[in-house]
């Protein structure tokens, strides 16, 4: 797989009358290369935030036109928090004012909202325009776009087994009922279909505790572009790579 072939601009093929073919559920995507991407144009970083919200932007009107039926995206690992307070504060900021801004066209869209991770950690007002926005989106029937924030897959999955621990000991489940559905059922993302495709842009070959759990068959699709410049048409050409792989390793 050469990047070369993947950023290679080809006629999207995933119009509304592709709708029914969409072959996937559910993409994961982990939006790196923000601040590389100011760098290099040698700007602010939080410019490279600010176009990273319009690359989403536009990647969920796309798939959600497509009929793609759920999208997670990572918007703050756990070890964020390591980087500078200024940008930390930025990026809440950023959150909230996407929030805001975004809420009525999103329930237009029929999108349904969902943030998964440890929210109780996040900063009370934000904490409750994320909640807020569950609520109101609750019922829409359209694309869930689920967004990790203060997520870290080991803690979700540490969280997910005190919890079973505490059920055994209760009484409420036993030992031997303990399988990979039940661990599923306690996850963040209890009840949704794990992903087919991890997708990362910014050229590294790494989850970095991203749905470690769900991600288990899932295919990784690492591109070099950087988010700010990941368009509908570079995410056309990750499907086009998940179809060839299927054909390939699908088995008889
Ligand atoms: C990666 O770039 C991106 C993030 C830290 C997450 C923030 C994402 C956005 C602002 C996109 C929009 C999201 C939402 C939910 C509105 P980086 O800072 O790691 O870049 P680098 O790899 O160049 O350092």
């Amino acid at each position: 797989m050469t990047n070369s072939s993947l950023t290679s601009k080809q006629p999207s093929n995933l119009g509304e009358q592709d709708k029914k073919k969409l072959p996937l559920k559910h993409v994961a995507i982990i939006m790196d290369g923000n601040r590389r991407w100011a760098d290099a144009k040698k700007l602010p970083r939080f410019v490279g935030h600010r176009e990273g919200v319009n690359s989403l932007k536009r990647l969920v009107q796309h798939v959600g036109a497509a009929g793609l039926k759920y999208l997670t995206v990572y918007a703050f690992s756990s070890e964020n928090w390591q980087r500078s307070r200024e940008e930390v504060q930025y990026l809440f900021d950023l959150f909230s004012k996407v929030l805001a801004e975004e809420l009525s066209e999103l329930c237009e869209n029929k999108v349904k909202l969902t943030f998964i991770g440890q929210l109780d950690k996040i900063p009370t007002d934000l904490y409750n325009s994320l909640q807020k926005a569950m609520q109101v989106t609750r019922d829409n029937r359209g694309l869930n776009l689920q967004v990790a924030l203060n997520y870290g897959s080991r803690l979700e999955i540490t969280e997910a087994v005190k919890r079973i621990a505490v059920a055994v000991r209760s009484g409420h489940i036993s030992p031997d009922e303990i399988d990979d559905r039940l661990i599923e059922s306690y996850l963040y993302t209890g009840g949704m279909p794990d992903p087919e495709m991890i997708i990362r842009t910014g050229g590294e070959m790494r989850l970095s505790n991203y749905l470690l759990w769900q991600a288990a068959y899932a295919e990784l699709y690492v591109t070099d572009v950087l988010w700010p410049d990941f368009t509908p048409e570079h995410f056309d050409e990750a499907v086009r790579e998940f179809v060839q792989r299927e054909r390939r390793y699908g088995g008889d």
